[in-house]
């Protein structure tokens, strides 16, 4: 079965074709990150005029690069929640005029449930059940996996995600945005001990996270050191940072993981793209005998072919849309709403 997919929930248009949910013959991303690099984080209309102008070319695109028409595909998903709403709306309608005119099945995407799907293109042989990090720039989950399209969250941010906190952390350095991948790439030539942050708990739940006292920290002892005219070593500084971001993510989810007793870990989203959350959580999970697995890392940020391999599962469970759908801003993992 092939799926035209299209993703437009942030700053990257995307579409792709995907077969049985497993295999992409196409994916075309078109990445608007230039244009917000100058505003140092996505301008929420500019977002969408960018995606306005590119949907057609992106679709045509990937379209062409399967080498198959319109009359080749089974099926339709889009991108429907969560992210920026106008964004999402430019996807969801162009899903539904072509949903319209073909006759095809439309079928809704969250955003998040496709981050983990990249999981089922990287890794064929993976299949749920699986606990799995799900941490983007907008969200920091620990999600049970039960199904494919049968989902529960263990663990979530209070406060920042993941990303975000990265990000900011980068743009206090002045990495451009997104700076979560600069600030990875310069922590490698650093020491992680040389500043000491603190790794905040959520004491009444367990599993949840908190990175706002820790960006906190961090944006802290860079202006501290700059009033008194000092510099500090900046890939210390980001090696710190990165240590102790990625040690509160797997302190949890390695805790979840061991109590509710699951033997198979999945990572997904764009942090997990960072180079030291992938080692540590490799060599945590061969010392427990734990599977673990990971999408390649071209996989990890925002795309279609995720869309198309989620979308797969979400059909074939009867997940359809109707000519009503609209795009939320905001929508739980565990039972979107269309
Ligand atoms: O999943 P994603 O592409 O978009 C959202 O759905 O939010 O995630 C983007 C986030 C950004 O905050 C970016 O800085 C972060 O993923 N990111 C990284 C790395 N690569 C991307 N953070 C840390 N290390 C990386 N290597
Ligand atoms: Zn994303």
């Amino acid at each position: 079965m092939k799926i035209l997919a299209i993703e437009s929930s942030c700053d990257e248009t995307a579409a792709a074709v995907v077969e049985d949910g497993r295999t992409v013959l196409s994916s075309v991303i078109a990445s608007q990150v230039e244009e917000h690099r100058l505003y140092g984080g996505v301008v929420p209309e500019i977002a969408s005029r960018r995606h306005a102008e590119a949907i057609v070319p992106v679709v045509s695109r990937a379209l062409e690069e399967a080498k198959l028409g319109l009359s080749d595909i089974d099926a339709l998903a889009v991108t429907y929640a969560p992210g920026l709403i106008g964004a999402l709306l430019v996807g969801v309608n162009f899903a539904k005029g072509l949903a319209l005119s073909t006759g095809l099945p439309l079928v809704p995407v969250h955003h998040l449930r496709s981050h983990i799907a990249s999981n089922y293109i990287s890794n064929k042989e993976l299949k749920p059940p699986f606990l799995c990090l799900v941490v983007s720039g907008g969200h920091s989950h620990i999600v049970m996996v039960e199904d494919y399209t049968r989902m529960k969250i263990i663990g979530r941010t209070r406060d920042d995600a993941a990303g975000e906190a990265f990000d900011k952390a980068a743009r206090t350095m002045g990495m451009p945005y997104p700076g979560g991948i600069e600030l990875d790439k310069v922590a490698e030539g650093g020491d992680p001990r040389a500043f000491k942050l603190p790794r905040p708990i959520v004491h009444d739940a367990p599993y949840d996270f908190s990175f706002s006292g820790l960006k906190t920290a961090v944006i802290n002892l860079l202006h501290n050191s700059a009033q008194k005219g000092e510099t500090l070593d900046r890939a210390d500084v980001c090696a710190s940072f990165r240590y102790a971001v990625v040690d509160c993510l797997c302190t949890n989810f390695i805790k979840a993981a061991e109590e509710l007793n699951v033997g198979r870990l999945v990572i997904a989203g764009g942090v997990s793209a960072n180079s030291l959350l992938r080692k540590t959580l490799a060599e945590e999970c061969k010392k427990r005998g734990w599977e673990f697995y990971m999408p390649e890392k071209s996989l990890c940020g925002d795309n279609a072919a995720m869309v198309g391999a989620q979308g797969y599962y979400e059909f074939i469970s009867g997940v359809k849309a109707d000519s009503n759908l609209n795009a939320y801003a905001t929508m739980s993992i565990e039972e979107p709403i269309f």
